[in-house]
């Protein structure tokens, strides 16, 4: 139940307490939980930049079309999908395999040939996908693990890619699906209506 109400109370909020600073290890908890999320595979293709030094938010600021809640909440983590996360995480996540009894060396070994060749190569639109929807995932968690623990959340995809990579020195090849800010809610700032939503019947059909 608290699951559902930690869904429900979610929401995308631009009003962070811009004195309150939340302490590195406070988001590692979050980052701990964030990556219980499922992932093709169990590669985990995700990477996080966690920017919380006023420096550091104003640049990414810049790149964020100027956005105040970039540098008004404590922290902005750029999301990264990692599209060589298949050539770097896979033996570590097959020995794992083998060593709590999920597969034999055999089948490790077909484990690893067949997820190394289903997300195509690291340059490919495939992996760019695969890298994306797993982050993606993780990124969900992150705001919902920040909100069970009482912190507030908002993603935002409004920002000059390019322009990221090369301020914060990511790999032009990966991908960054969004940037999440995180903090908390400032006092006496009251939420709108939350926005609205389809209906299942608008959306999903049952066959
Ligand atoms: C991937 C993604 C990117 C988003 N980018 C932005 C953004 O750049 N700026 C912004 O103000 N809101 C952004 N939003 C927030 C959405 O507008 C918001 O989630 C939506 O209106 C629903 O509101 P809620 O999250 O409060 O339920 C983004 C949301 C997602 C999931």
């Amino acid at each position: 139940m608290e699951a559902i109400q930690t869904i429900i109370t979610r929401r995308s909020v631009n009003f962070f307490d811009p004195s309150f600073r939340m302490q590195d290890k406070e988001i590692a908890e979050l980052l701990e939980l964030a990556a219980l999320a499922p992932s093709s595979y169990n590669i985990q293709p995700w990477e996080v930049v966690v920017v919380r030094s006023p420096e550091r938010k104003k640049v990414l600021r810049e790149c964020a079309f100027n956005q105040p809640k970039v540098e008004e909440a404590s922290a902005v983590l750029i999301v990264i999908g990692n599209t060589d996360s298949v050539e770097e995480n896979l033996d570590d996540v097959v020995r794992d395999l083998v060593e709590k009894g999920y597969a034999d060396e055999k089948a490790a070994e077909g484990v690893k040939k067949t997820a190394g060749g289903f997300y195509g190569l690291p340059e490919s639109e495939r992996r760019k996908i695969f890298a994306a929807k797993n982050a993606g995932l993780f990124a969900m968690n992150f705001m919902l693990a920040a909100e069970g623990n009482g912190y507030v959340t908002h993603p935002m995809d409004g920002f000059d890619e390019a322009k990221i990579k090369e301020a914060f020195g990511i790999n032009t090849g990966k991908v960054v699906p969004m940037l999440i800010a995180v903090g908390r809610f400032k006092d006496g700032a009251s939420l709108p209506d939350r926005k609205m939503r389809f209906s299942p019947e608008r959306f999903a059909r049952f066959e």
